[in-house]
């Protein structure tokens, strides 16, 4: 495994456009989480049995992980983004991608809009979100669980960085821990997955520009 190295000069990054279909704008948390710190890291621990959550607390969860606080422009036009979550070199190529038919009036996924604070329904083949649904069902039982899973656009980091795959895994790790310890805080149980969620999440995207599933979380 040879180390990631920042290169001297960088491509610009192609965006990424999400077929948008419907868009549920996010409400700004605004509750105090009550748990102190040691409490949560006490507290935390995988569990894979699930009770549902409403929008507001799924909005609380994505506020503290993956909104966007800070942004800074880069000379090239990268947007550099800081947020819960730390992410190699501020590139945070990964997106989330929601799936809950109850809470979400739809099967289909919704993809989180880190600077609106919105979830957005993608329109993408039924049958397909189908067979990922099952796979990851197969793993751990997802009745009353939210699914939150990792959308990898290697691009983002592969242009700042040479050898950038272990940034791209090492920042998959920094989502697990910072949505796990939220939703320790939060009282909602979340258990990661091990699967990447391929070659489903890579068919449903038609493997364009090198998309990939990192895993994810089941929450609820
Ligand atoms: C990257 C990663 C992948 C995991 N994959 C699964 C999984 O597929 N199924 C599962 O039941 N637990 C999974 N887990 C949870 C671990 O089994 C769990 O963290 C471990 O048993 C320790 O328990 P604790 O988290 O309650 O301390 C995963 C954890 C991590 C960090």
């Amino acid at each position: 495994m040879k180390n990631p190295q920042p290169r001297t000069t960088e491509k610009p990054v192609a965006p990424f456009d999400y077929p948008i279909q419907h868009t549920i704008k996010l409400s700004k948390s605004i509750d105090p989480i009550p748990a102190s710190f040691d409490e949560v890291i006490t507290k935390r621990k995988s569990a894979r049995t699930f009770s549902g959550i409403n929008l507001g607390q799924l909005s609380n969860i994505l506020w503290y992980t993956a909104k966007v606080k800070k942004t800074l422009l880069q000379d090239n036009g990268y947007i550099l983004t800081h947020r819960g979550t730390p992410s190699a070199g501020a590139r945070h190529p990964i997106d989330i991608l929601i799936i809950d038919a109850t809470l979400l009036d739809s099967n289909l996924p919704h993809y989180y809009n880190p600077i609106e604070h919105s979830l957005n329904r993608i329109d993408l083949p039924a049958q397909l979100v189908a067979n990922f649904f099952e796979h990851v069902n197969v793993i751990v039982n997802t009745t009353n669980a939210t699914i939150l899973w990792f959308i990898a656009h290697p691009d983002r980091t592969a242009t700042k960085y040479e050898n950038p795959e272990s940034l791209i895994w090492r920042d998959a790790g920094a989502l697990i821990n910072s949505i796990q310890l939220t939703c320790t805080a939060l009282n909602v149980s979340c258990c990661p997955i091990g699967s990447l969620g391929e070659p489903y999440i890579s068919d449903l995207f038609n493997h364009q520009s090198g998309v990939f599933g990192a895993g994810g979380v089941l929450i609820g």
